[in-house]
């Protein structure tokens, strides 16, 4: 509850939490590992995981978002076919279940309505079920027969932050953990990785007057704004554009670079700003490709790319991590950028209108 967290030296509980985020990752880090070192997650979870069939990962806003990262975790790592869907769709038109799905339920608060609905309807089906939330105790935590923790301590800001890279540092662990059980090796040694995430993360909530400048740039006075990338960065694009306007009000839209030309390029004019992501190497080109075409038509492109990738004159260039962890690191110069375009709009950055910490409503 608000009342009995401080926010310290820092305006707004979003800005604390966005820079709480390496501690997350070490909290995360040391949470899920045992005195070996090795990854510990629970026995019963690992096995309940690995019989599954298909994975359904069901969530709302944000917490939908952090699930379709973790889906390319779970197929590209684990092997195990996954779905993501948006609880309150699920609950109306339920996709053809396989023999032996397993749900998933990510949510920060463990009490969000239209999630809830999900896992009732599961649990009448006899489904097995997991709840991925910050908050021990919770509603999804009590019903699901499976609980893993975020650690993040508790999120007030209603815009969600350190629950979202939480949520996918603790998926990646997860799929670790179930490609071993499936007897799969990965080739990836996830601590070290996220060790490097922490390290990438602190660069950038340290380089937070360079997000306010590129907030002053790009989104003063904009009355729209556009997020594309391919692959893990058009979720992470999704991400940022819901960030942006939930708090700023700028109508915002994150889609895939591939589908500008399939009728949202109509929409850029002389100076739209369009934020692209280049973190992955194979569509590194082809989303330069997409900055190309819009600013041919006026746009006025931010681009946030990574190290170790070619690039030419980017906005903004993270620190390199390993491929697949890039949302991580990526999605924080987006939260940073979002709290300052609202906070020069004059927005009530941690209560924007409309909208509720937790929906408890379908
Ligand atoms: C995030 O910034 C939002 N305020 C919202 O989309 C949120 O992620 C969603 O309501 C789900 O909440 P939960 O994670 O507590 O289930």
């Amino acid at each position: 509850d608000a009342s009995d967290v401080e926010k310290g030296t820092y305006d707004h509980y979003m800005l604390k939490e966005i820079h709480e985020q390496p501690g997350v990752m070490r909290n995360i880090i040391q949470n899920y590992q045992d005195d070996n070192g090795e990854l510990k997650i629970d026995k019963a979870i690992i096995d309940d995981v690995a019989k599954a069939d298909r994975i359904y990962i069901v969530a709302c806003g944000t917490s939908y978002h952090a699930g379709l990262v973790g889906k390319e975790f779970i197929e590209k790592w684990a092997g195990v076919p996954t779905e993501v869907h948006v609880a309150s769709e699920f609950v109306y038109n339920m996709p053809l279940l396989s023999e032996k799905p397993l749900f998933i339920f990510i949510s920060q608060s463990g009490e969000t309505a239209d999630s809830r609905a999900v896992l009732v309807e599961a649990k009448r089906l006899g489904h097995k079920s997991l709840t991925i939330t910050n908050v021990p105790g919770s509603t999804l935590s009590r019903e699901a027969d499976h609980t893993l923790i975020l650690h993040a301590g508790p999120e007030i800001a209603v815009a969600s932050t350190k629950a979202y890279t939480a949520q996918i540092a603790v998926l990646a662990i997860l799929s670790q953990v179930v490609a071993t059980a499936h007897g799969k090796d990965t080739g990836v040694d996830i601590i070290p990785e996220l060790g490097k995430v922490t390290t990438a993360i602190t660069a950038i909530v340290d380089d937070a007057p360079k997000m306010e400048q590129i907030a002053k740039d790009f989104l003063e006075t904009t009355r729209n704004a556009f997020f594309i990338g391919r692959t893990m960065d058009y979720y992470v694009g999704l991400e940022g554009a819901l960030k942006l306007k939930e708090i700023s009000y700028i109508q915002a839209e994150g889609f895939a670079g591939g589908e500008l030309k399939h009728g949202t390029i109509a929409l850029i004019e002389e100076g739209t700003p369009i934020i692209a992501l280049a973190t992955q190497e194979k569509v590194n080109l082809s989303i330069r490709g997409n900055v190309k075409e819009v600013v041919a038509r006026g746009a006025n492109p931010c681009i946030i790319s990574m190290e170790g990738l070619e690039h030419d004159n980017d906005t903004y260039v993270i620190p390199v991590v390993h491929e697949m962890l890039s949302p991580l690191v990526s999605v924080v110069t987006l939260q940073l950028i979002s709290y300052y375009a609202a906070l020069h709009r004059g927005c009530d950055v941690d209560k924007p209108r409309n909208l509720a910490k937790s929906v408890t409503v379908e």
